[in-house]
């Protein structure tokens, strides 16, 4: 059975998972958040002292994805790593190991056989331009930078060893900068997405915006 794929990219804190998430559990279809499988191959990546080793062994990195509730949970060597990969360090580390060939071929393929099994929403860098070019629609979504960083310290406010605003700037530019002028799939938006801005935007808005392409696209009730 042919199974519905919708491709959501975008840059850093443009709010494509929390969106994807809620438009995902409407429509009953399965969120695939391709940034934690990155964030996952980086831990495992940190256990390594070079490239080399960890490269020799990428194959050996048992990441899966599973789904308790309706949510994602990520698991490395069978150990629920969720948690554990929001750092700032692994969102650093996850930008650096994206840009190796070998790692992008490695998740790329796992995540082309979620989508053969299941309808889903699947968000990322690639997902529209290389991973399914087929997908039954393409969303790019953005943001400015500074709507982004906003976003992101309004979040982490008031928790333990939260960053300034100024240092998640400087962090959100640094990865849009290394996303977009990677040599292997770059983050770029594929020529048949819809570009959704959500500077100005709310939550809601965005969802009902997303909700309201995929009615259009896929003529679902
Ligand atoms: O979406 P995120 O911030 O959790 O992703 C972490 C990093 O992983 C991001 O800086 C780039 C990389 N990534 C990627 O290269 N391709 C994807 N499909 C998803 C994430």
């Amino acid at each position: 059975m042919k199974t519905l794929k919708i491709a959501i990219d975008g840059p850093a804190g443009a709010g494509k998972s929390s969106i994807a998430k809620e438009v995902a559990s409407e429509l009953g279809f399965i969120y695939v958040d391709t940034g934690a499988l990155y964030r996952t191959v980086a831990l495992y990546a940190s256990r390594f002292d070079n490239r080399e080793s960890f490269l020799r062994k990428l194959e050996h990195c048992d990441v899966e994805l599973k789904y308790l509730g309706g949510t994602q949970r990520v698991f490395l060597d069978g150990e629920d790593v969720t948690d554990e990969i929001r750092t700032s360090e692994i969102s650093m580390r996850s930008s650096e190991i994206s840009a190796l060939p070998e790692v992008r071929a490695y998740l790329s393929e796992k995540q082309r056989e979620i989508a053969r099994e299941n309808n889903v929403i699947m968000d990322g860098r690639d997902i529209g331009t290389v991973v399914l070019p087929d997908a039954d629609l393409k969303v790019y979504l953005t943001a400015s930078v500074e709507e982004r960083a906003s976003r992101r310290y309004l979040e982490l406010e008031g928790k333990q060893d939260a960053p300034t605003y100024e240092q998640i700037l400087e962090d959100i530019r640094q990865r849009d900068y290394q996303d977009t002028h990677r040599k292997v799939s770059p983050l770029k938006q594929a020529k048949d997405a819809v570009l959704l801005d959500t500077t100005t935007m709310g939550f809601h808005e965005v969802c009902k915006a997303l909700e309201d392409l995929i009615e259009e696209r896929l003529e679902l009730e």
